[in-house]
């Protein structure tokens, strides 16, 4: 077991260099409150600030049960929220997602169930999205008078594209696991949620013989380059193909290619 702190509203376990994350207000279908994203924050900020991959070499996160990945933010908590209560809270969320694009090892959300609202958000921040057949994607904020708050309006977009993420933010509909599928939301359908996480690990499999170190600067141009022109993108990407011809795994793997052998990479 990796120890990083007390939580009550999440749970985290180590096994084999793969974490597993689950978000556990089973009751309340892992709705999202301020201590659910607090405890989120501590361990994820542990995972860039001090793991930094050495330990943990890609996560998955669930949602406790079997009938939710999580069923958005706290509507009870925020029913009384003031707009200076509730720029905090967003700001809290948004903060979330941007640790999940900035962890240095890859993500898998594995959908099961609803991924409501901010569920939803929380998905779209990981690397890419496993679900069960029975999944329920949506961004229902507009049936509760709200807008979504933990990057629905961008995120979406940039996934699905902005007139179809229009067309789901403004009607508030349930997206069930086929549609997400063939929109590109999720990436891949499984039928139970035990058969989702055996296929999380089986993608992590393959990434683990490759260079840790190359992933995650993949992964850092990639979230960058989302904010940027094709032409600024390049520039990002050329500064760091560059930079990692200084590191240890592009010796090691392009001598190994050489010597015809599997490389041994360190992640350095
Ligand atoms: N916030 C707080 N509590 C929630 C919740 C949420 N988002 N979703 C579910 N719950 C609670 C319910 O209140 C209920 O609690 P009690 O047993 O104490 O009454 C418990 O979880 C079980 O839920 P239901 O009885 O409603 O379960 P169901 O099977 O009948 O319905 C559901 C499931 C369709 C997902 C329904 O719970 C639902 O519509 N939930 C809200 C979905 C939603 O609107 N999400 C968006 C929230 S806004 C947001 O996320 C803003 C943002 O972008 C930051």
């Amino acid at each position: 077991m990796y120890i990083t702190g007390n939580y009550e509203t999440i749970a985290f376990e180590l096994k084999e260099n793969i974490g597993y994350l689950t978000i556990n207000r089973e009751k309340k279908l892992n709705a999202l409150n301020s201590q659910v994203l607090s405890e989120l924050k501590t361990l994820l900020t542990h995972f860039i600030e001090e793991d930094k991959g050495q330990t943990i070499k890609g996560v998955i996160i669930t949602g406790a049960g079997e009938k939710a990945f999580i069923a958005g933010a706290d509507i009870a908590q925020m029913q009384n929220m003031s707009v200076e209560e509730a720029r905090d809270f967003g700001a809290l969320g948004q903060e979330v997602s941007l640790l999940f694009e900035k962890l240095p090892m890859p993500i898998i959300a594995c959908v099961n169930g609803f991924a409501l609202g901010g569920g939803c958000e929380m998905a779209m921040s990981c690397d890419f999205i496993y679900a069960t057949e029975s999944a329920v994607f949506g961004q229902p904020e507009v049936k509760l008078g709200l807008i979504p708050g933990f990057g629905g309006t961008q995120r979406l977009s940039k996934i699905v594209g902005r007139n179809r993420a229009k067309e789901i933010i403004y009607t508030g509909r349930n997206v069930k696991a086929e549609e997400a599928l063939s929109i590109g939301l999720a990436i891949k359908l499984f039928p139970t949620k035990e058969e989702m996480i055996a296929g999380a690990l089986k993608t992590f499999s393959y990434m683990l013989s490759n260079s840790p170190n190359a992933i995650k600067i993949s992964k850092k141009v990639m979230n960058e380059g989302n904010d940027l022109t094709v032409t600024q993108g390049l520039t990002c990407e050329l500064e760091q193909f560059a930079a990692v011809f200084s590191s240890e795994d592009m010796q090691e793997g392009t001598k190994a290619f050489i010597e015809k052998r599997a490389p041994n990479f360190t992640g350095n």
